[in-house]
C-alpha cells in the first residue's frame, strides 16, 4: 500500500506527459492560429525545396517541410535590421495538405517563379499548407493568372501578396504603421480615382481583429487620405503575414475572386470535373490534340473528356461507355451519328471489335488519340494499360498517336502513398513498353490514389 502511494506522483506525471504529448489535455498547447511558423523560410544559400506531405504527420509540433539551408532566427533578426540575406517571397499560396506536393510541381513547371519552400499550419481539419514563391515577373500579374487558372480553382484557398521591398516588422504595431503608410501612398497616387476599400488579409487569422483596430487608428490620424476597411466590396488588399519573429506586409489590387479562391467552380461549361484532368494532363505534358484528329475515349460517361476532345477540334470522338453520356451526340434525321461525337454504348472490348471491323473495311483510318479514364473495379484498376491492349484499343491507333490514361488505385484506409506508388511502378513500365515520351502526373483534379499517364504510341 505504502509503495502504491509513493508511486502515485510518478504515475500521475507520466500520464500527464502522455496526455499533453498527444494533445488530449486542452489549453496546455498554444492554439495553432496564434503559433507563428517555427522556421523562417528564406535567406542563406538558395533553398532546395524538400517536400513531405505525409497524411499522418502531426501538425504544428514541428515544421513538416524544410528548405535546405533554412536560415537561423539570428539571420532573421539581421534581416529585420535591414541586412538582406536572401530572396523573400512575394506570393504565398495556401492549399489543403492533400495538394501541396502537386501544387509545388504545378507551379514549378508552369509559372515563372522560384519555389522557396512550403510550411504547415493549423491542426486537424483546419490544417493548411503554405507555398512560398518568389516571382520572376510582376507578382500582381502572376496573382491574376493564378486567380483565373481553372486547374487551381479547387485547390488554392488564398493568395497572400507580400511587398518584397517593404522592411519586415517586429510587431503588430509596426505592421499597422507600415500598412497605413503603404495605403496612404496608393490613395495619394494621381491616377487613383476611387478611394481604396481595403480588405485585410492576416496570417495568423487570430491577429486580424487587433490588426484591423490598430490599422484603423493609424488611418484615422490627421492628414491621412480617405481609405475604408471592409471585408467585402474591396478594391485593395492589405496583407500581413507572420514568419518566425517577423511580419511581412504588402498592399495589392483585389482581383475578381478577392483572394478567396477555394471551391470556386472554374468558369466555362465543363460537363464534369474530370474535364480539367484531361486539359491539365495535356498542358503539363506539352501535348495537344490537332484539329481533325480521330479520338477514342474509353470510359467516357458522363462525357467531360469527350467534351474536351470535341472542343479541341477532333473530327470525331468515339465515346465508349455502357453508361449514358450526358453530352448529347449529334444525330442525323435517320438516327445516324453525325458531327463530332459518336457514343458507342458498349464495353471497350465490344467497341474495339466494331471499330476494327470498320478499319478492315476501309471505312475508318487509324486513330490519332486514345484516352481512358475507366475504373475497372477493385484490384484491377491499375491494370488498365493491359486492359487497353487486351481489349484491342491500342491496335486501333496509328504509330505516334497520343495516349492519355488514368491509373486508379483503391482508396484503402491505412494504405500508404508509398505502397500506392510501388503498385504503380510495374504499370508505368507496361505503358513505357507501348509508348514513348511517357510522363506521369499527379494532377490537381486527380484523387489521392490516382495518377495520369501521357505518352505516344511507339513506332511513330
Ligand atoms: C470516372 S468515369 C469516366 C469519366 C469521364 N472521363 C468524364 O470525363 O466524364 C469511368 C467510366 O468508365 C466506364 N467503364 C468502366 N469499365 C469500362 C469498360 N470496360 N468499357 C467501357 N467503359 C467502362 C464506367 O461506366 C464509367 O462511366
Amino acid at each position: 500500500m505504502r509503495l502504491a502511494v509513493r508511486l502515485l506522483p510518478v504515475v500521475f506525471a507520466a500520464v500527464t506527459v502522455w496526455l499533453v504529448g498527444n494533445q488530449i489535455v486542452q489549453g496546455l498547447q498554444p492554439t495553432p492560429s496564434t503559433v507563428p511558423l517555427a522556421l523562417a523560410p528564406w535567406g542563406g544559400p538558395r533553398p532546395r525545396c524538400v517536400v513531405s506531405c505525409g497524411k499522418g504527420a502531426r501538425p504544428m509540433r514541428s515544421v513538416t517541410v524544410a528548405a535546405a539551408g533554412s536560415p537561423s532566427d539570428e539571420q532573421f533578426r539581421r534581416e529585420g535590421a535591414g541586412e538582406a540575406v536572401g530572396p523573400k517571397p512575394d506570393l504565398i499560396l495556401s492549399c489543403p495538405p492533400s495538394h501541396i506536393q502537386r501544387l509545388t510541381e504545378y507551379m514549378a513547371s508552369l509559372y515563372p517563379c522560384e519555389i522557396l519552400c512550403s510550411r504547415t499550419s493549423g491542426k486537424g481539419s483546419s490544417m493548411v499548407h503554405l507555398l512560398l514563391l518568389r516571382c520572376h515577373g510582376e507578382p500582381a500579374s502572376m496573382m491574376q493568372k493564378i486567380a483565373s487558372d481553372s486547374h487551381l480553382a479547387w485547390v488554392v484557398q488564398k493568395v497572400y501578396c507580400i511587398d518584397r521591398d517593404e522592411a519586415p516588422q517586429p510587431n503588430i504595431q509596426g505592421v499597422a504603421q507600415s500598412l497605413a503608410k503603404q495605403l496612404r501612398a496608393i490613395s495619394l497616387q494621381p491616377r487613383s480615382v476611387e478611394a481604396p476599400v481595403v480588405r485585410l488579409a492576416c496570417f495568423p487569422r487570430s491577429q486580424l481583429l487587433e490588426l484591423a483596430q490598430l490599422l484603423e487608428a493609424n488611418l484615422c490620424e490627421e492628414g491621412s487620405a480617405p481609405c475604408k476597411l471592409s471585408p467585402t466590396g474591396c478594391n485593395t488588399v492589405a496583407t500581413a503575414f507572420l514568419v518566425g519573429d517577423l511580419w511581412y506586409t504588402g498592399v495589392s489590387a483585389a482581383f475578381g475572386q478577392n483572394h478567396h479562391m477555394a471551391n470556386k467552380r472554374p468558369a466555362g461549361n465543363a460537363l464534369s470535373r474530370a474535364y480539367f484532368k484531361l486539359s491539365e494532363a495535356l498542358q503539363r505534358a506539352g501535348a495537344y490534340v490537332k484539329v481533325g484528329d480521330l479520338a477514342l475515349d474509353a470510359g467516357a460517361a458522363p462525357g467531360g473528356w469527350t467534351q474536351y476532345l470535341s472542343e479541341q477540334g477532333c473530327a470525331c470522338v468515339y465515346a465508349v461507355d455502357p453508361a449514358e453520356l450526358e453530352l448529347i451526340p449529334q444525330r442525323t434525321e435517320d438516327g445516324q451519328p453525325s458531327g463530332s461525337v459518336e457514343h458507342l454504348c458498349a464495353t471497350l472490348a465490344e467497341a474495339s471489335v466494331q471499330l476494327a471491323e470498320r478499319q478492315r473495311e476501309g471505312r475508318l483510318p487509324p486513330l490519332d488519340v486514345l484516352t481512358s479514364d475507366m475504373y475497372l473495379g477493385m484490384g484491377r484498376s491499375c491494370s488498365v494499360v493491359r486492359a487497353l491492349e487486351e481489349d484491342g484499343a491500342l491496335s486501333l491507333l496509328r504509330p505516334g498517336a497520343l495516349v492519355v490514361v488514368t491509373l486508379k488505385g483503391t482508396e484503402v484506409r491505412g494504405h500508404s502513398k508509398l505502397r500506392f506508388d510501388a503498385q504503380l511502378a510495374p504499370v508505368v513500365e507496361e505503358f513505357k513498353a507501348i509508348c514513348e515520351g511517357v510522363q506521369l502526373f499527379h494532377l490537381m483534379a486527380n484523387r489521392e490514389r490516382e495518377r495520369t499517364l501521357v505518352g505516344f504510341k511507339r513506332g511513330g
